[in-house]
This record gives structure tokens, C-alpha cells and sequence, in this order.
């Protein structure tokens, strides 16, 4: 079964048949909001609202282990996670869709992994491409398919926030080879690799970076609505182009 995550801007699907919510407990808690299960395109796919319904969950509150958890427990057996970014590398101007290849982490203080405590084996995975090669070329297929524009790869950084980075501080993630920056990224793709889940992501930049582009001098975040809500009318035509895919 197809699970989307959504990120800011995506708590829901327009074109979603809801056929049933159901709340899921998991050894690490509730996730961020109730599953929603429903047909899109004829398909069947699960839906979770990272932030919650209300978009009450800042980045760093947000259960990722209970979220990953419930998805593997309700038959997600393909994840499409939905971020919004910021842009660092100059081609991904704001409203680009971008399905990333790589990811750094910023992050720190979140609970970030499954294998933890004495009954826990230690265990490392293998997080050198932390995307699934084939869901990544699925959503880069869908985006074609829909006739829209998606670049293909760029590294993700994943910050910690809530507040937004320092130009320094985008300055740096720039010279470690960031082309995107955003809070959600991790550890999310690292408990999906932990499970095993093929999982990859649909980013939208949504403004500049700190420091660059229209944001030198302040990130104003009242320009990012009408992006993001523009972004995500074509963030849910890639993932019904991939539901139907899937329909056959
Ligand atoms: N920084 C971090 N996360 C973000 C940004 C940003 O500029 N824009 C959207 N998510």
C-alpha cells in the first residue's frame, strides 16, 4: 500500500475517497495524527498528517518513530514523504519541485532510532543513498507523466529549528553540499530505512534560504503561503500520477 506523509501545506488530499481514520498506537507513542485510509485513483493508500490536523506539532515535537512505526503496522509498503524546503542551490528558485537524493543531518535531541534499550540488538544500517532508488524514480515518472517539472536529486539538510537558519549557518550547509534545507527531513528516512521501507521524498521549495536570493536580509515567511499552497496543487497531481501508476 502507498503512505504519504504530509508536510506543512499537505494535511490532506483533494481527490481522496476517505474510506476510514483510524487511530494507531505503537510502543512509542500516538503518531502525529490519525491515519487516514482512502482510494485515490482506485487505489487504496493511507495518509499521515506529520505536523498533525492542526498543525500543532513544531519539527522537533513530532513522534517520527510513532509516525514510521504505524505505517509499517498499517501495510505502507511504499512512502512518499512530502516536505517543504528552503532553496540554497540557485536553479531550485522557490515553487520547484525537487525529489532529493541525499540527506545531512543537523539534527539533534530527537529520539532517532528503533534500535535502542537492553532488548535491542546494537545494529547499524546502511544509509548511503537514504532514498529508495525505485520510489524516487517513481515519483520522478509521475511528475513527467503529470507534465511537471521535478529536478532530479540535490542534497537535503535537515535542521533542527523551529527558528529558521542564520545566512552563516546556510553559508555552511552550502559549502557541505546542501541544495535544500528543511526541518522534517530526519531522522524520518532513517527509521524507514530501519524498517526497511522504501521511502522517498517530494520536496517544494518555498522561499530562499536565509541570506540568499530575496531572502538577504529576512526570510518573510508571509510570502511562503501562496507557494506553498500553489506547490502543493502539483505535489498532489505527482502523487494521483502515482497512484495510478500503481492502479495499473
Ligand atoms: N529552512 C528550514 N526549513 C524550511 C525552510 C527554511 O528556509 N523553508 C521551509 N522549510
Amino acid at each position: 500500500m502507498l503512505a504519504i506523509i504530509g508536510g506543512s501545506g499537505l494535511s490532506q488530499l483533494a481527490n481522496l475517497q476517505i474510506t476510514r481514520r483510524q487511530v494507531v498506537r505503537t510502543p512509542y507513542g500516538e503518531p502525529s495524527s490519525p491515519a487516514t485510509f482512502g482510494l485515490l485513483g482506485g487505489v487504496e493508500i493511507v495518509f499521515l498528517a506529520r505536523h498533525g490536523y492542526g498543525h500543532t506539532l513544531a519539527p522537533h515535537e513530532i513522534n517520527y518513530r510513532a509516525n514510521v512505526w504505524a505505517l509499517r503496522e498499517l501495510g505502507a509498503g511504499e512512502v512518499i514523504a512530502v516536505n517543504s524546503v528552503g532553496s540554497i542551490a540557485p536553479h531550485l528558485a522557490p515553487g520547484s519541485l525537487v525529489v532529493p537524493d541525499n540527506i545531512i543531518d543537523y539534527t539533534s535531541g530527537r529520539p532517532l532510532t528503533f534500535f535502542e534499550g537492553a532488548d535491542q540488538p546494537v545494529t547499524h544500517v546502511d544509509f548511503t543513498w537514504p532514498f529508495s532508488a525505485a520510489v524516487r524514480a517513481a515519483l520522478l515518472a509521475s511528475a513527467r507523466d503529470a507534465g511537471l517539472a521535478a529536478h532530479d536529486g540535490g542534497v537535503y539538510a535537515a535542521t533542527n529549528g523551529p527558528r529558521l537558519e542564520s545566512a552563516a549557518e546556510i553559508e555552511r550547509l552550502a559549502r557541505d553540499g546542501a541544495a535544500m534545507v528543511g526541518m522534517t527531513g530526519m531522522p524520518e528516512a532513517a527509521l524507514a530505512r530501519e524498517l526497511d521501507l522504501p521511502y522517498a521524498m517530494l520536496a517544494l521549495a518555498v522561499n530562499w534560504a536565509a541570506g540568499r536570493g530575496d531572502s538577504a536580509d529576512k526570510v518573510v515567511l508571509a510570502d511562503i503561503a501562496t507557494i506553498l499552497d500553489e506547490g502543493m496543487v502539483r505535489v498532489r497531481r505527482v502523487i494521483e500520477r502515482r497512484a495510478g501508476q500503481l492502479a495499473g
